[in-house]
């Protein structure tokens, strides 16, 4: 990629998920630096940041100066910033949010671009967030899956989790987590064109994708499983150990992250701002047939 700002570094977090960035303080970005870092973010996806000054108010002037701001239904947000979601857990609860893979907001109409995570009180050890790219685990599908997955939609929903009988509620969070009247469910397709970067990306995540639409549930199961079990390997996957001073920005269409949950008796605490996306489009794979049958065509009349 063309760095714009001479002054910042984007360098491989792994083989093949994430980058680290560095270089750069995300409350004083220059114009330039913003320009870079939108580059950086589309080609990449996942972006962390070690070192920064970021307090509430910077973090949301941050987010802001990237894009518009949703809020989360169900976490509560800081006492003094409503754009801003806690995500807590304390010394003495052993359920934390987010201990799954997931997706911020694939159950939403118009699913979250990214969410920007800021560590505030970390444990001494672990808490670690992992990630997963789902650019890269779509590409490394074999031929005959990805014809099998192309033309497929599936129901995303986050009733299951924090409605009235959802997990959650069964649990040391359901305190401090709200919404439960404001559940709800959407439909996109499993394999989107990225907006920004134009990658075909696997969208279903195990957190909140419940069903392929029109196919029984225990069918789709078997399928999403074994789509779940492709993603999470250690090529496409990673893990972050947060520092003080750490953010992590990752882009809602093309990863998975969850939370390790093996720090019992410490308190956590990360604020979460998520940023709004557009609606998803289909990768269009009777288009790509087309190509690759014109160009075999174009071959032979040579
Ligand atoms: C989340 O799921 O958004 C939180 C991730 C984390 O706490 O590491």
């Amino acid at each position: 990629m063309i760095i714009r700002d001479r002054s910042m570094n984007v360098t491989p977090y792994s083989s093949g998920c994430g980058a680290l960035v560095s270089g750069i303080q995300l409350a004083t970005l220059s114009d330039n630096e913003l320009t870079s870092l939108r580059d950086a973010f589309a080609e990449h996806g996942l972006l962390f940041f070690r070192d920064q000054e970021l307090p509430p108010a910077e973090h949301l002037r941050f987010a802001e100066r990237f894009g518009s701001i949703v809020i989360n239904k169900f976490f509560k947000a800081t006492s003094d910033f409503s754009k801003i979601a806690e995500v807590r857990k304390e010394k003495t609860q052993q359920t934390n949010i987010g201990g799954g893979w997931h997706t911020d907001h694939s159950y939403d109409e118009i699913p979250a671009m990214g969410s920007i995570l800021v560590a505030r009180t970390l444990p001494k050890t672990g808490g670690d967030t992992e990630f997963a790219n789902l650019a890269a685990a779509y590409d490394a599908l074999p031929p005959a899956m990805k014809k099998r997955i192309a033309n497929l939609r599936a129901v995303h929903s986050n009733e299951h989790l924090y409605g009235e009988n959802g997990v959650y509620r069964h649990t040391d969070l359901a305190e401090q987590l709200g919404g439960m009247d404001r559940v709800g469910d959407a439909t996109h397709p499993v394999v989107i064109k990225h907006p920004e970067s134009g990658r075909n990306v696997l969208y279903v995540n195990p957190g909140h994708t419940i069903q392929f639409e029109g196919w029984d549930f225990t069918e789709s199961r078997v399928l999403l499983d074994e789509l779940y079990a492709h993603v999470n390997q250690p090529q496409f996957t990673c893990s972050f150990n947060w520092l003080p001073g750490s953010v992590t920005f990752w882009d809602n269409r093309c990863t998975w992250h969850q939370a390790k949950n093996d720090y019992q008796g410490e308190a956590r605490l990360m604020h979460r701002i998520t940023l709004a996306g557009t609606a998803l489009t289909a990768f269009s794979f009777k288009l790509l047939l087309a190509l690759l049958s014109h160009s075999y065509l174009l071959v032979l009349s040579f």
